[in-house]
């Protein structure tokens, strides 16, 4: 944990070192969903007699005949059974209680409002899956997603789902390059983009962004372009027989659309996610199992009930989006709240000012926005009525025990409960976390794997760690894990199951166990980066930075930082004859902005002769670590020349002043 991070003022500091426990308060475990710490003995005693129950409360077409079938490291749930996610989604809702129940309420950047009600959604999906089927979409065609954080993101999935096509989001924040690269390895045949999203006040012009991705993206036959804000139209390049604006394909298309009755195992979605090489992973996804798991957690994680406003702040384009906005929630028929844009915009309580108008009472988020809420000080939060909150969450990056604190008092009123919920775009569901009716908290720990999840840690020889640090694994098969990287099947196998052995799946997170058998998370140890909770490969980084025609050789690394958790430090060493000053520093973090996206931005550059390398020609990123955190070197004996590395710390030390 960074030294740095913002400070408590004193009667909070005096909570931590007290090493306090918060035990859920009665008030909410007498109404909890789960209120007996039973569940894990009994999970624990029958997993697949755990998830079998759970499955038999979504609606099938035809029931599974065996519930996991598992050939280490390839599983398959439900075996047999036939549904579809859309009609769990949405149809069942619609049929009963829930029909005008609001299902999203959406706030754009800008101010503007809408509230789609369950019936609302069914025809909106309905319709635009017709739409799909009419531009020649068919069960298994890849639909890629390129959108802000609107409606109609959610609808573009569902209706996908609808009709068995397989959609693959990519974050409207990433470059041309990154949506092109996806778009290819899925070889999409639609995209849906929109003229612009907004953020911080500015036009993110999605659509210029995507006809330059699909220049060179040759599977794509169609764009479906979405107006962000009618009557407030973002020009665009409309080029005819390719693209089509949205509204006007909806105009003509019926609503109610026969959803196709679905194989448990069939490709729900590919979700690309960061790994230690230069080339994102398409993390596969299949139906029943990935329901399952993101119904049960959705309703026992969050203790979700129908009077619930549930707000999940993370954008669609991540796997916390797709589970915990879309499929989890309304799979249990929530009221879901959507916010477009930035937290700060027009003012830094705009989270608070959310919460306040539609009574929020279920607010899930990252720790780096409550390290950011931290720095902004309680005033802002203050000001808003807070006091619909029951529950709060966090994920995507250890949370420093300051910050849970701080969100407990300030936000959370020092009356309710945090889940600190510890998963991966991988395991799809959440898998360490607090049942908030029953657990304990502590803050900074994710306590316990979920009822029916086998966690541990594990020390590199595969032995099991009772107290103390490791490697975290998960040692059975759960239903909403990956079934594979799209298009490399051998990736799958060697990047998780190759460890310890074919049945133990490798997380790259280290971890430890305490006393009580709760877990720590200690943050990756591969070469992937979690800057602000988001994955960055430190290979994509260096990719596009020996792109650029000055550098000869880069290595990244990432050094602790006190909001985002993680920040970039790139050691460049340029090409002879080019000059290596601030303007070029400049220079190479645009051209990875423009490469990858502007979350890959590195924060530093560091200009060196050489670069720290084994005999064997390695680059060593392990001193460079201890470089960029200011930390006495490592082993240097391994070295081809050692004066490389000790020039190089002298060198950032001065600059670093
Ligand atoms: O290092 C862990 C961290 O985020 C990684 C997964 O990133 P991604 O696939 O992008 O999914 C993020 C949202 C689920 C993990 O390997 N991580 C996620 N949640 C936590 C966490 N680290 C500590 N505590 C958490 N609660």
């Amino acid at each position: 944990m960074p030294d740095s991070s913002p400070q408590l003022p004193a009667e909070l500091a005096a909570l931590l070192k007290e090493d306090r426990r918060f035990p859920p308060p009665p008030w909410f475990s007498t109404t909890a969903h789960v209120a007996d710490a039973g569940v894990y003995e009994r999970a624990a005693a029958d997993p697949e007699g755990f998830w079998d129950e759970w499955a038999r409360e979504l609606e099938w077409y035809r029931p599974w005949e065996r519930v996991l079938d598992w050939t280490p490291p390839h599983a398959k749930w439900f075996v047999g059974g036939q549904i579809n996610v859309t009609v769990n989604c949405i149809d069942r809702h619609v049929r009963g209680a829930r029909r005008n129940k609001a299902a999203i309420i959406w706030e754009g950047e800008p101010g503007d409002h809408r509230t789609l009600t369950y019936f609302d959604l069914y025809r909106e999906v309905t319709s635009f899956a017709n739409v799909l089927k009419s531009l020649g979409v068919a069960r298994g065609d890849r639909v890629a997603i390129y959108l802000p954080l609107i409606p109609e993101l959610a609808v573009a999935m569902l209706a996908s789902a609808r009709i068995g096509a397989v959609h693959s989001v990519v974050f409207g924040g990433f470059s041309a390059e990154s949506l092109r690269d996806r778009i290819n390895d899925a070889q999409a045949a639609v995209l849906i983009t929109a003229d612009g999203g907004y953020r911080r006040g500015q036009i993110v012009p999605l659509k210029r962004t995507a006809d330059e991705a699909i220049r060179e993206a040759p599977s794509i036959r169609h764009v479906i372009v979405v107006q962000r804000q009618a009557g407030a139209p973002i020009p665009v390049h409309i080029q005819e027989g390719r693209d089509h604006w949205y509204h006007r394909l909806m105009e003509d298309a019926p609503s109610g659309c026969e959803p196709e009755r679905m194989d448990a195992e069939d490709m729900l979605y590919i979700l690309y996610t960061s790994g230690t090489t230069g080339k994102p992973k398409g993390i596969v996804h299949t139906t029943a199992g990935y329901l399952v798991g993101i119904y049960a957690t959705t309703k026992w994680v969050f203790d979700l009930r129908d009077e619930d406003v549930y707000w999940c702040t993370a954008d669609i384009g991540w796997v916390t989006g797709h589970s915990y906005v879309v499929y989890g929630p309304l799979a249990n028929g929530a009221t879901v709240v959507m916010y477009e844009g930035a937290p700060d915009w027009p003012e830094k309580d705009r989270f608070w000012r959310i919460v306040e108008r539609y009574g929020v009472t279920i607010f899930y988020t990252a720790p780096t926005a409550i390290r950011a809420f931290m720095r902004w000080g309680t005033d802002w939060p203050k000001r808003c009525k807070l006091d619909s909150l029951r529950l709060l969450g966090t994920v995507g990056e250890p949370i420093n025990p300051e910050a849970w604190i701080w969100y407990y008092a300030n936000i959370g009123g020092s009356r309710i409960p945090i889940v600190d919920t510890w998963w991966q775009t991988e395991t799809g569901m959440i898998m360490i976390t607090p049942l908030p009716g029953v657990t304990t908290l502590k803050p900074g720990s994710a306590t316990r794997p979920f009822p029916g999840v086998s966690a541990a840690v594990l020390t590199t020889a595969g032995d099991r760690v009772e107290v103390g640090g490791g490697l975290l694994a998960i040692t059975r098969p759960w239903p909403a894990m990956l079934r594979g990287i799209y298009g490399d099947p051998e990736r799958y196998v060697r990047q998780y199951w190759t460890r310890w052995n074919d049945s133990t799946y490798f997380t790259g997170d280290g971890a430890k166990v305490d006393e009580d058998g709760y877990f720590w998370l200690l943050g990756r140890v591969d070469d992937v980066l979690n800057v602000a909770g988001h994955r960055i490969g430190t290979m994509e980084v260096e990719s596009a930075l020996v792109d650029h025609p000055r550098v000869a050789e880069a290595a990244v690394v990432g050094r602790s930082h006190e909001l985002k958790g993680q920040a970039i430090a790139a050691f460049v060493t340029v090409k002879e004859g080019t000059q290596a000053n601030p303007a070029l520093a400049d220079e190479l973090k645009e051209h990875v902005v423009h490469k990858i996206g502007a979350i890959a931005r590195p924060d530093e550059i560091l200009f060196a002769a050489d670069l720290p390398k084994t005999r064997s020609g390695k680059i060593m990123r392990r001193l460079l670590r201890d470089i960029a955190e200011g930390k006495t070197l490592g082993d240097t004996t391994t070295l081809a020349d050692p004066a490389v590395v000790a020039k190089l710390k002298e060198k950032y030390e001065e600059e670093a002043g």
